[in-house]
């Protein structure tokens, strides 16, 4: 049984079909991407596996249980986490606080409990606040701990905003094009973290227009076109697949 099962996935937007007629399904721990031309569905695609749209048809199953209507915290509390095209941290808060923050919004006794400060919740609070130095140290911001999150570059900006998404724990980590906006040279560190997360056994769908990124990680690639999977294989098949040049042309993105 695969962790993850779409089927008949569709998402009407008045007479637009961003997302129609899907069917795929993700392994346990390996790395699948979602690529596709601007427009394609992808991160409606993910607003649908998150409880952020409903779907107008088609069923999501996630280790064996229907989620295909649960909402974005339940889904978050089943073991799905996500980092969006736009990045989206407090930016009032400092990194560390942005991390603590992340959590507490998901931990058993709440965030108003750790502040009013019953026993259980110190405890809570002091797990809570391991956990953030902990992740920070993971996606590289040591130097960064008590910096404005407003401040941080773009490429730190979305280190900041993986840790925030690895905060919840997940078993199936979704990320909305994680080297947007971020320079050539920075592109292979972003990689490594990637590279780091998978060897926590944590399974990654990607959507990503950086190919030589997607060509390099993936073990599998899906390709939408007008929220169609138009194409389904390894990167090699995927690259010299007609109907995903076709389908490319004049985009941006070229293998
Ligand atoms: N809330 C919405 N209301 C109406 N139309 C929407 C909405 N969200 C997405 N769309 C439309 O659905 C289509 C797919 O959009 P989506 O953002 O999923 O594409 P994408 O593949 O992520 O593109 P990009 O690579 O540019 O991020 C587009 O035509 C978009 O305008
Ligand atoms: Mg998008």
């Amino acid at each position: 049984m695969a962790l993850l099962e779409i089927s008949g996935l569709t998402k009407r937007f008045g007479g637009l079909s961003a997302v129609d007629d899907l069917n795929f399904s993700v392994k346990q721990g390996e790395l699948l991407s979602i690529i596709g031309p601007n427009g394609a569905g992808k991160t409606t695609l993910f607003n649908l596996m998150t409880g952020f749209y409903k779907p107008t048809s088609g069923k999501i199953i996630f280790k064996e249980k229907d989620i295909t209507r649960s909402k974005p915290h339940q889904v978050t509390r089943s073991g799905i986490s996500r980092t969006f095209q736009m990045t989206s941290i407090y930016s009032q808060t400092t990194v560390l606080e942005n991390l603590v923050i992340g959590q507490a919004l998901h931990a058993k006794s709440g965030l108003c409990s750790s502040i009013i400060g019953f026993p259980s919740a110190n405890r809570e609070r002091k797990k809570i606040q391991d956990k953030a130095e902990e992740i920070l140290s993971f996606v590289g911001l040591e130097d960064k701990r008590d910096k404005s999150a407003a401040g941080l570059t773009e490429e730190a900006q979305k280190r900041l905003s993986i840790g925030l998404a690895l905060s919840t724990e997940p078993e199936l980590l979704l990320l909305d094009e994680p080297t947007g906006g971020v320079n050539m040279e920075e592109i292979s560190g972003l990689i490594d973290l990637v590279d780091k997360i998978r060897q926590l056994n944590i399974t990654i769908c990607l959507i990503e227009h950086k190919m030589r990124m997607v060509m390099s990680i993936s073990d599998r690639i899906i390709v939408l076109s007008y929220g169609k999977n138009i194409a389904e294989g390894t990167p090699d098949a995927v690259a010299n697949n007609e109907e995903v040049i076709k389908a490319y042309l004049g985009e941006r993105c070229v293998f």
